[in-house]
């Protein structure tokens, strides 16, 4: 089917934006922590610019195209697992992040100086562990058997119901 020879390019494009976006977010922290009005005006208007457009024109595109691609993998290899559905739940956490870095962004823009962004050390050990996470789940594919319910919720008990079911 052509939509199955599409899976490697997906795949291709699905990791060069999960590149730029995982890069993009290592990077976002460090370069705002240069946001200290005592390196001058022109300097700190320079540095603001450059993450504001790096989160716009670089990172959430990179971010957009990572789920657009996910997405379609998900429809074309029908892979409807419970890693996947642990592993979207880490990507929402990511995408929270993402969220975080844009939101400091805004705040020190428009505080003119008296915002101070975080130190970068947490955030980028927040964020090191939940991409360690996914890899972990996305390349070791775990079965998770152990978590496949009660008995009395997973195999047909051949009771009755108790109403009765129109025919
Ligand atoms: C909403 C966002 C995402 C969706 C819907 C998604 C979905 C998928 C799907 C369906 C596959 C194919 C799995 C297979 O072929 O068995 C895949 C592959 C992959 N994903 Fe994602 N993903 C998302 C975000 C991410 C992120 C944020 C990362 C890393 C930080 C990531 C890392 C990978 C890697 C490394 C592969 C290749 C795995 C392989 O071929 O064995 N994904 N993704």
């Amino acid at each position: 089917m052509i939509f199955q020879d599409l899976v490697p390019y997906l795949k291709a494009l699905h990791i060069l934006g999960l590149i730029v976006w995982c890069g993009g977010l290592f990077a976002l922290p460090s370069m705002l922590a240069w946001h200290d009005p005592a390196i001058g005006q022109a300097d700190y208007r320079r540095i603001r610019r450059t993450t504001h457009y790096t989160y716009t024109i670089a990172i959430t595109p990179a971010a957009v195209i990572t789920v657009i691609a996910g997405t379609w993998l998900i429809l074309i290899r029908e892979v409807y697992e419970p890693w996947l559905y642990l592993k979207l739940f880490i990507v929402a956490l990511l995408v929270a992040f993402h969220g975080w870095v844009g939101h400091i962004i805004v705040s020190v823009a428009e505080t003119a100086g008296t915002s101070r962004p975080p130190s970068p050390a947490v955030p980028s050990l927040l964020l090191f562990s939940t991409i360690l996470a996914i890899l972990t789940l996305v390349l070791g594919k775990p079965e998770f058997a152990q978590l496949t319910g009660p008995e009395w919720l997973t195999e047909p008990l051949g009771r009755q119901l108790p109403f009765d079911v129109p025919s």
